[in-house]
């Protein structure tokens, strides 16, 4: 017995010196300790032996299954301390390598600059407003002041779905329509920005479609000069505290009086250059006192009440702030465009 047991341990030794991997080294273990393994198995024929023969095969065993455990254990530590080098070694990174550049996404210009506008106005106390794109003839023009076949209908060239429906030409009609929200409540104090379309062939400085901010306030005794107040604000907050703004009549069905507000010319600071055509002065909105009938039409009582309201383009003001040339860069998506405007 006592041979078998040398035996069994010189086989056993001998094959875990052997072992490639943890998973064979679990696999001896098992072979050899396990309850099926030949050294259970010697153990527990043991009863069979004479009281002299006992305790000495007995201590030869704990030997033997003493040694396999040992051998087993600094096995078992030197191919765990192997395969963690050869995992550090597959998972080497070279930090020297350079990094992988992500294109991060950046706001677009035009909505760059109508945050800019809104955040102006929202310091004065404006709220901001929204209306539909596809709009009825009724808020987009007849509301206005503009009934059917008015020859300032001509203005502006639009995009009829039906008779009464279309692609809005402005954002004026969000004027009718916040009105009509406030049931004849006051200050109606509101900005709007959005699409509009027009019947227009597209170049540099004209688009189909185009960008609109709209302007409405409403109260008692809103005057004229509460219009230029307001837009002087505007203009220096936005063009810088030493810009100019003039005031030329105009005419617009919903408003009377209406002007044109011009800007001096921030390229040039009014001394004339080729933006301004040498005059120094830049057209950058419409404006004007609500027309009474306008007021009336929206459940307000012109004898009561009045207001004023102005509409820009949005494009133009990008385009001047920015020194665009053509307003087409801003729907054609050229990265190579759109990227010059990631940290401004
Ligand atoms: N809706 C006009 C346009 O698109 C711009 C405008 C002019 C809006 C005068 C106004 C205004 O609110 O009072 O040309």
């Amino acid at each position: 017995m006592r041979e078998r047991l040398e035996a069994l341990k010189e086989e056993a030794l001998r094959e875990l010196e052997q072992a490639q991997d943890s998973q064979q080294l679990n696999d001896l273990r098992v072979k050899y300790l396990g309850k099926k393994g030949p050294l259970t198995e010697i153990l527990r024929g043991m009863g069979a032996l004479s009281a002299e023969e006992r305790p000495v095969i007995g201590q030869v065993a704990n030997e033997v299954r003493g040694a396999i455990e040992q051998v087993l254990e600094a096995k078992q530590e030197q191919l765990t301390r192997e395969e963690t080098n050869a995992r550090l070694r597959k998972e080497t990174i070279d930090v020297t390598l350079p990094g992988r550049r992500r294109d991060a996404g950046a706001v677009h210009p035009l909505n760059k600059v109508i945050q800019e506008i809104e955040d102006i106005f929202l310091g004065m106390g404006y709220t901001v407003a929204e209306g539909p794109e596809v709009e009825q003839d009724y808020y987009n023009f007849e509301a206005l002041n503009l009934p059917k076949n008015h020859p300032a209908r001509d203005m502006q060239d639009s995009f009829y779905i039906t008779d009464d429906i279309l692609m809005r030409t402005h954002t004026s009609p969000v004027q009718v329509r916040t009105m009509e929200r406030m049931k004849g409540e006051v200050p109606v104090k509101i900005i709007c920005p959005g699409k509009v379309y027009r019947r227009d062939d597209d170049d540099a400085t004209h688009s189909h479609l185009f960008t609109q901010i709209e302007g409405l306030v409403i109260d008692r005794n809103i005057r004229m000069s509460d219009l230029k107040g307001t837009l002087l604000q505007f203009v220096q907050e936005m063009f810088g505290q030493d810009t100019r703004i003039r005031l030329r009549p105009s005419f617009f069905p919903f408003t009377e009086p209406s002007a044109e507000v011009d800007v001096s010319c921030m390229m040039c600071k009014g001394s004339g250059c080729r933006t301004c055509k040498q005059t120094g002065w830049l057209e950058i909105l419409g404006s004007g006192m609500v027309h009474p009938r306008v007021l009336e039409m929206a459940g307000y009582d012109p004898n009561e009440y009045s207001g004023f309201a102005f509409g820009m383009g949005v494009e133009r003001i990008a385009m001047l702030k920015y020194g665009i040339d053509d307003i087409r860069h801003f729907y054609t998506n050229d990265l190579r465009f759109l990227k010059q405007f990631v940290h401004v």
